[in-house]
């Protein structure tokens, strides 16, 4: 009995009268509406961002590799969703498709896992959108969002939070509460300018593709993991020596009884006797000491000063470890060629090449070469744990040891990093493509929703997997991987050309696409909400979720107002605090575990009910469907093992949440136990719609 209720489902005639029911939202989105609400929500961080992120430091030019792995883990889903929402147009996407197949306690995780794919995605595009701001900033020539404002604390132990990714939250949540009319024809405008981005950055990237970048560096020159694990390491020293000068500081003050200028104590802001010894200079002035407002602004002063110096000194070390690092690499190479090992023009010539790069920044003073054969001794005992978990899920069960013989023999100067590099890559871009399935939350809005849901999945997949295996291709091609800025990898691509030319049209073309990558964001962001709050409105009409938070109206602006509020406030928190790179992985992992699902649903439904109306059919279903499962979970075990415990916690909290609340208040409880069917209340009606001519409110409640 107990069973049977935790896997009650819902009949697809179920749904078709919800579909059919009052209070549904407003038809009005047609198959271009649906199409650009697909490119809206998909394009954004992953292309502007993450996939500069995954050149540089996991599969090198191969991103394009990666980018087509994940389109076709995405394509295979995307078939099973076409499916599913021609034959269950309401919104809800796979948490409802959950619902009609695999039973209620499963349509809830499923439900509970897709706040990964929507919050938590609108949170990672949040925080990656300062970047892109003060990539504007730059290249406008105005003030720049102080560093300490801009990152997480976690990513950057001298940030205090991300503001920017505050504001602009904050933003979309107050556009979407007050649901003004003009905010559909705003996206309409912001996915126009980012197409128009990346059309552009396309073409004029073309241009400055150089084969080189993609073929020219041996696949022995590739970055090593102790190299990828040098700055972590500089920065871990530099804390320990402010440590080190803090406590210095306390002894002065407490001995001697004198302050420590530690803006004057040292000049490179490094820890070395003058600092242990703690020079006393001169205290402040008796007028100085009164004036606490003053004194604290000085040493918020001070404290901004030191950590400008340690940032500096962090790359001063860096520079220095990298350095001897690579001279080591380069002098085992000749060697070899000495021994007659190896010859080879190209490897030569990159060697020739690095040691040019890094010819002035050897470490100069005995000290400075110590602390760097210490960051170096450091790096070469973590380098193998690091690369096993560079393999994800698969290296924390050991099985990367097996597949390694894969890597080497697929490791060319394209795939400087193998097979694994490319799996891990797609594991990563795939962020890229989440956000096709948002047209599916929007299946209640379509007028023709069997024919124009499927059409706007697959046109907007389709559309944005070329737009992204152009960029990727153009960006590896216009700046070697070893160059590529991981912040802002498009934007500056088009910096560097424009200070290596000297031409303005590049210079300003930066600004252009900087604006482009913001108003990309902003548009992900804005139909993440939306599709967001239709999710939790599909399962507070259930009872899964309380009605009078996630299917509360507001009267004068009809929109979910509570839901979004609540939404906004967790996303900014998250955004702020996080380390973007967790977060990431977290909505990856999410995701592809609600493709996996809607794959498998897809699956049984065809089984159970083989003769319910399909008006769009998945083709070859008994290969999409499993090859879907099996792709999408390969990619999970790309992901790192502490993606998948965070994964298991955040179910396991979602678990707690069902037998509090949902298992007690399921509308379908009711209906199973012969219960008049609750709510007794009449239904909210939903979010704001979307037409394509703008917002409009859908009908008052009954
Ligand atoms: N696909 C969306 C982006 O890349 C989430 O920003």
């Amino acid at each position: 009995m107990f069973w049977n209720r935790l896997f009650a489902t819902k009949t697809l005639e179920m749904l078709d009268a919800e579909a059919k029911g009052e209070n549904r939202l407003k038809r009005v989105l047609g198959p271009i509406g649906l199409t650009s609400l697909g490119v809206g929500a998909i394009i954004g961080a992953g292309i502007f961002v993450i996939t500069g992120r995954v050149a540089a430091n996991d599969a090198g030019p191969a991103v394009l590799l990666s980018f087509m792995v994940a389109g076709i883990a995405c394509a295979l889903a995307a078939f099973c969703y076409a499916e599913f929402a021609s034959m269950a147009p309401v919104a809800g996407s796979a948490y409802t498709y959950a619902y009609a197949t695999i039973g209620e306690l499963l349509a809830w995780i499923i439900g509970w896992d897709l706040i990964l794919e929507y919050a938590m995605s609108a949170a990672t595009v949040a925080a990656v959108w300062s970047n892109y701001l003060n990539e504007l900033l730059g290249a406008l020539g105005l003030w720049k969002v102080p560093d300490y404002l801009c990152s997480d604390p976690f990513s950057n132990p001298d940030a205090w939070f991300n503001l920017p990714a505050v504001l602009i939250l904050l933003a979309v949540t107050t556009v979407l509460v007050i649901g003004i009319r003009e905010s559909a024809a705003s996206n309409t405008a912001l996915v126009l300018l980012k197409l128009f981005v990346v059309v552009f950055v396309i073409l004029m990237g073309i241009g400055y593709v150089k084969s080189s970048n993609w073929f020219g560096i041996p696949a022995e020159g590739r970055k090593q993991t102790e190299q990828l694990l040098i700055p972590k390491l500089a920065h871990e020293h530099v804390d320990l020596e402010r440590d080190l000068m803090k406590k210095a500081e306390q002894w002065s003050k407490k001995f001697v009884d004198k302050p420590v200028d530690s803006v004057t104590a040292h000049p490179t802001g490094g820890p070395d006797k003058t600092l242990v010894r703690a020079v006393p200079t001169k205290p402040l002035s008796e007028e100085a000491k009164k004036d606490e407002k003053l004194a604290k602004k000085e040493e918020a002063k001070a404290a901004h000063e030191a950590a400008e110096r340690a940032k500096k000194r962090v790359t001063m070390l860096g520079d220095q470890a990298m350095a001897t690092f690579i001279s080591g690499l380069a002098a085992d190479y000749k060697k070899r060629v000495a021994d007659g090992e190896t010859e080879n023009e190209k490897t030569t010539e990159h060697w020739t090449m690095m040691l040019e790069r890094y010819k002035d920044k050897h470490p100069k003073t005995a000290e400075d070469k110590e602390i760097v054969a210490s960051i170096l001794a450091d790096a070469r005992k973590e380098a193998p744990k690091k690369a096993a978990e560079n393999w994800g899920m698969i290296g924390q069960l050991g099985i990367n040891t097996k597949l390694a013989v894969i890597d080497d023999g697929t490791r060319n100067n394209f795939m400087p990093y193998g097979f694994s590099g490319i799996m891990v890559g797609a594991a990563l871009v795939f962020f890229a493509f989440i956000g096709f399935d948002s047209i599916s939350t929007h299946s209640e809005e379509a007028v023709k929703p069997m024919r124009d849901v499927p059409f706007g999945i697959m046109a907007s997949l389709g559309i944005c997997t070329v737009l992204y295996i152009l960029v990727a291709g153009v960006i590896t091609g216009m700046v070697s991987y070893y160059d590529i800025d991981v912040k802002a990898a498009i934007a500056s691509a088009f910096r560097i050309q424009a200070e290596n030319t000297g031409s303005t049209v590049l210079k300003y073309a930066g600004a252009l696409i900087a604006a482009g990558a913001l108003a990309g964001m902003t548009s992900v962001l804005l139909i993440t909400f939306l599709s967001q709050a239709r999710i939790f409105l599909a399962m507070a009409r259930d009872g899964l979720m309380p009605q009078n938070i996630f299917g509360a109206v507001h009267d004068k602006f009809k929109t979910p107002h509570i839901s979004t509020m609540l939404t906004g406030a967790f996303m900014s928190v998250v955004a702020a605090f996080t380390p973007i790179a967790k977060l990431e992985e977290m909505v990856n992992i999410g995701t592809l575990f609600a493709f996996t699902v809607v794959c498998a649903a897809v699956l049984i439904l065809r089984i159970k009910r083989p003769e319910a109306p399909r008006p769009f059919r998945c083709p070859l279903v008994y290969f999409v469907a499993p090859a879907g499962i099996i792709v999408n979970v390969t990619l999970m075990f790309f992901l790192p093992a502490d993606t998948w415990w965070r994964l298991v916690i955040w179910l396991g909290i979602g678990m707690v949440i069902y037998f509090s609340f949902g298992f007690r208040h399921s509308v379908m409880r009711h209906v199973e136990a012969g219960e008049r069917l609750p709510p007794s209340e009449p239904l909210p009606p939903g979010p704001t719609s979307w037409p394509e001519a703008g917002i409009q409110h859908p009908h008052p409640p009954t």
